[in-house]
């Protein structure tokens, strides 16, 4: 390449790059599939969000280490393998294989992929825990949980099912009921059975050992607003670290698939507690091959950079049960959690039945990874709001944008510069390409923040200019005339020189796409810092096409290949209770508000609540019957003022199962909250029960 020849005014703007800045040491890590099932759309999201990250930040120079693995310990896992006739130990072997081969296929570039059923992840494991412990951090409790008397062992709710103690409805599963989504203990169902052996469930009661989350409130109050975490998700943890930290529950009794606890009989980690540490372990994993110094990267004061690419769902485990493990067993934190929302296709959550859950293999089976990755990419954001995606909209989007906008400026210049030698002009002035090049600066910002999605628009607007340019010079018209050669020439310069930037711009997404374009343009691998030079004066080689359209057929036949070979799912209702995005329209139809049942209640009991801060548990008498309600009135009310009194309370919204017990409805306060919260009440004469219209 003439990388003599540099843009004009780059000087002007290099001090703004990102690649200008020294070199960065990065650790990213995407969650841990589950080992008891395939990799879908949804993993596909998080990783190939995760890929774009780390291609781009190794493109700018930086040192990026991507390391993941398959989480493969619990309960389901021991539970599968039994089913399949196997043993844990060879299912996960089988799963992890085909996980690799999936990402690999989808071009994600880890450079390790590993099992948290390792022993450098039993190592950390233990020696977290160990640390935790001698620092008194580890609290033993007697748990009285439901009990399978045939198969002996302790189940875990979605093994439990029976009657919804609200509703009636028949076969729900142990924590909340899919018919009218009630949420309550296992313990509440009506006649409740055992999944495993159709035996009735017994409670019985033994140790477990508590992690002393609720010490680290104070840390991690600062910690989630340190520049840790999106203000979105900041703010929504802000809500539980108020409602109060309960200590974290982190062992299982035997059988369970993991890792035995030291110093233990019969007792393991719960699965959440290694699954985090199965980055380090996979981290550590990677030193050992290549020599990187692993204390380097973990200790307190280490200035390398730890980022974790997390779904919506997981947050909690993330952003505090993880820090604050980290903190207590001294080791540094994570820099950033970058967390993203859920996949719905058509606006609904992915379907077996339309087809829409789609599988990494299925999609592979018929359509080329690159044109996920892309479309993907046009939908991320640094939210955590769910991505709807429509497969329509999916072939329309990369074919008009990919093989419409982008390769056709190359395929239109190219023809022109081989008739003329294969040898490009030996100046490009055009200020197009100086306005390409001054955007750099931003859409570094953008895939540094996360923003892709707008990255994209950007790219595609500078697209959309290349090919007008190319269209108003119209070089086919020009070569069929005299004399007009290097007219002919500079024009195609031009046109490949923008295509070379918009292919730089886009390599973190379209890394094939970026390979076959460097062959063509017979230059080495584009870095960002190439986005300073020109290509002029300089041999390119022969066209070929760079990437082809989809065709709908294919993607109809993979719809119809995925009503038949899923055996997996996922729930972005779990997602929604976890984390619930705010609606984006702000008023209601009047059948919306007919929907509230708004009745006066007497508060006939007002207790404070042992760990809540803000919470008080309220008794109210509804006229049928009474109600239990934890309400935030704490710094507002005493107990002993508020009993006897009538205020209004919405007595038809779906019961919510808070640490403390089950809230049935909510009461009504005016004010900014605090102490300055003032409850609603009604004039004299109205009766408990009365409706509030
Ligand atoms: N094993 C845990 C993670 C442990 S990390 C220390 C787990 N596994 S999972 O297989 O259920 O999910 C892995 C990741 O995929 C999570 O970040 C999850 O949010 C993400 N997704 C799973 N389904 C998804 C969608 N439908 N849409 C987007 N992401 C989703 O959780
Ligand atoms: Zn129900």
């Amino acid at each position: 390449m003439a990388k003599g020849t540099s843009i004009t005014d780059a000087s002007t703007h290099m001090s703004e790059s990102h690649y200008q800045t020294d070199s960065r040491r990065i650790l990213v890590t995407s969650a841990l599939p589950n080992a008891n099932g395939s990799i879908h759309l949804g993993h596909l999201l998080e990783h190939i969000q995760t890929d774009i990250w780390v291609r781009f930040q190794r493109m700018c120079g930086n040192e990026c280490i991507y390391v993941c693995a398959d989480d493969t310990h619990g309960a389901a896992t021991m539970l599968r393998a039994e089913e399949l006739g196997t043993t844990p130990e060879e299912l996960i072997d089988d799963v992890r294989l085909e996980h690799e081969q999936d990402f690999k296929d989808f071009l994600i570039s880890h450079d390790n992929y590993y099992s948290t059923h390792s022993e450098e992840n039993r190592e950390y494991s233990s020696l977290i825990y160990e640390r935790l412990k001698s620092a008194g951090k580890i609290l033993t409790r007697e748990v009285e949980q439901l009990y399978d008397p045939e198969r002996e062992i302790f189940l875990a709710d979605r093994f439990i099912v029976g009657g919804c103690p609200r509703c009636k409805s028949e076969g729900q599963y142990g924590d909340n009921c899919e018919v009218c989504g009630a949420t309550y203990d296992a313990t509440d169902l009506i006649n409740p059975v055992s999944k495993l052996s159709g035996a009735v469930p017994v409670l019985r009661s033994s140790a477990h050992f508590f992690f002393a989350l609720s010490e680290f409130k104070d840390f991690l109050k600062s910690w989630t607003r340190s520049g840790t975490l999106h203000d979105q998700v900041a703010n929504k943890l802000a809500e539980w670290l108020d409602e109060g930290l309960q200590d974290w529950d982190i062992s299982r009794d035997a059988p369970y698939f993991g890792f035995e606890i030291p110093g233990e009989t019969a007792k393991f980690f719960y699965v959440w507690l290694d699954a985090p540490i199965g980055y380090m372990a996979s981290f550590k994993r990677y030193c050992e091959t290549t020599g990187i110094n692993f204390d380097e990267w973990w200790q307190p004061d280490s200035s390398c950079e730890i980022h974790h690419f997390i779904g919506k769902d997981i947050i909690n485990f993330h952003a505090l049960f993880w820090p604050a493990m980290l903190e207590a067993a001294g080791f540094r934190t994570p820099t950033r959690i970058h967390a993203h929302g859920f996949i719905t296709v058509d606006g609904q959550k992915m379907s077996k039945s339309r087809g829409t859950f789609i599988n990494a293999r299925t999609y592979l089976d018929h359509l080329g990874p690159e044109y996920l990755r892309y479309y993907f990419a046009t939908k991320l954001s640094d939210s955590i709001d769910d991505l709807d995606i429509n497969l329509e909209d999916f072939v329309q989007r990369v074919n008009s944008d990919l093989v419409g906008k982008v390769v056709n400026i190359a395929s239109r210049c190219a023809g022109f510069v081989k008739k003329q030698g294969g040898h490009l002009a030996a100046s490009c002035d055009n200020p197009m390409i100086v306005g390409f090049r001054a955007q750099a600066a931003e859409i570094a910002q953008a895939y540094e923040e996360g923003n892709v999605g707008k990255a994209i628009r950007q790219i595609m607007a500078m697209a959309d200019q290349a090919n007008q340019f190319i269209a108003d010079k119209a070089p086919w018209q020009m070569a069929k005339e005299e004399g007009r050669d290097a007219e002919v020439l500079s024009v195609c310069t031009d046109g490949i020189n923008a295509f070379r930037m918009l292919v730089t711009y886009l390599k973190p997404i379209l890394p094939t796409l970026a390979e076959k374009s460097e062959a063509f343009l017979n230059v080495s691998p584009l870095l960002w810092s190439d986005l300073d030079e020109l290509l002029v004066d300089h041999d390119i080689n022969k066209f070929k096409p760079l990437m082809s359209r989809i065709e709908q057929k294919d993607v109809d036949a993979m719809v119809e290949a995925g009503k038949s070979s899923i055996d997996n799912e996922t729930s972005t209702e779990a997602a929604d209770q976890a984390m619930d995005n705010t609606a984006e329209n702000n008023t209601i139809e009047f059948d919306d508000f007919a929907k509230l049942d708004l009745r006066i209640a007497k508060i006939e009991k007002a207790e404070h609540v042992e760990g809540a801060d803000k919470l008080l548990k309220l008794t109210l008498d509804i006229g049928t019957g009474q109600r239990q309600v934890f309400a935030g009135i704490k710094a507002a009310y005493q107990p002993d003022d508020i009993v006897g009194r009538l205020t209004v309370m919405v007595t038809n919204l779906a019961p919510r199962k808070m640490r403390f017990g089950v809230s049935e409805g909510m009461v009504l306060a005016a004010g900014p909250g605090g102490q300055d919260l003032f409850l609603l009440s009604p004039d004299s004469g109205a009766e408990p029960g009365m409706e509030v219209k």
